[in-house]
C-alpha cells in the first residue's frame, strides 16, 4: 500500500507509529534515493522505541547502537558505503541482522539484498521523493493494514497505487 507524507514531521510521526507495531528480531529495510527521508523515518522509529538521544545518519560509522528501555537494542545501519554482501559480512553485519533482542533499521539495504531476502522478520519500506515537502512511502499490505487500523498520524494519507508521481 502507498502512503503520502505531507511534511518531515509527519514522517517522524509515521515512524513512531511503525515502531509501535515492531517486534524484537525484526529488520526494517528502508530503500529510496538520497534525501527521500530514510533517516527521518528512522528517527521516528527510534523515538517510538524510546530513544531520546539524537538520531543521525550512521553513514560514516556504518552502525549505530541505541539501548532501549526494555534491555533491548536498536541498531541503525547505513550500507551506503558498503560495496556488497561480502564487505558487509567482513564488517560483522550478521551480528546486527535478525538479532532476537534487537530491532534493526537498514538504510541502503539493496547493498546487502542477499542477506535480507525472503525473511518473515523483514519489513521493507520504499521511499520516493514527490516534491520538497512530500514523500511517498510503499509498505507491504499486511503491515500497512495494521498501521491503518492503529490510526494514521496527521499529515499521512493512504493513496492509491495508481497515483502517479508528479
Ligand atoms: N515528507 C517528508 N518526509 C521526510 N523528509 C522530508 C519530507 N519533506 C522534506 N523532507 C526532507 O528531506 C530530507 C530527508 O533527509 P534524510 O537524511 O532523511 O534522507 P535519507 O533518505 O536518509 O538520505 P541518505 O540516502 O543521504 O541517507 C530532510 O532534509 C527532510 O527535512
Ligand atoms: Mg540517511
Amino acid at each position: 500500500m502507498f502512503f503520502i507524507s505531507q511534511q518531515p514531521e509527519s514522517t517522524v510521526e509515521f515512524g513512531k507509529k511503525i515502531a509501535s507495531l515492531l517486534k524484537p528480531g525484526m529488520v526494517v529495510a528502508l530503500d529510496g534515493d538520497l534525501g527521500t527521508g530514510k533517516t527521518v523515518i528512522s528517527r521516528g522509529i527510534a523515538r517510538g522505541l524510546g530513544v531520546t538521544s539524537p538520531v543521525t545518519s550512521p553513514t560514516f560509522t556504518v552502525a549505530q547502537e541505541y539501548a532501549l528501555p526494555d534491555n533491548r537494542f536498536l541498531y541503525h545501519l547505513d550500507m551506503y558505503r558498503i560495496d556488497d554482501e561480502n564487505s558487509a559480512l567482513a564488517f560483522g553485519i550478521d551480528e546486527f541482522l535478525f538479532a532476537p533482542n534487537a530491532i534493526t533499521i537498514v538504510e541502503w539495504p539493496e547493498r546487502i539484498n542477499r542477506l535480507l531476502e525472503d525473511d518473515q522478520r523483514l519489513l521493507s519500506i520504499h521511499l520516493q521523493h514527490i516534491n520538497e515537502i512530500q514523500r511517498r512511502l510503499e509498505i507491504p499490505d499486511a503491515f500497512a493494514e495494521k498501521l491503518c487500523k492503529a490510526g494514521l498520524p496527521g499529515g499521512i494519507s493512504l493513496c492509491s497505487a495508481k497515483e502517479t508521481l508528479s
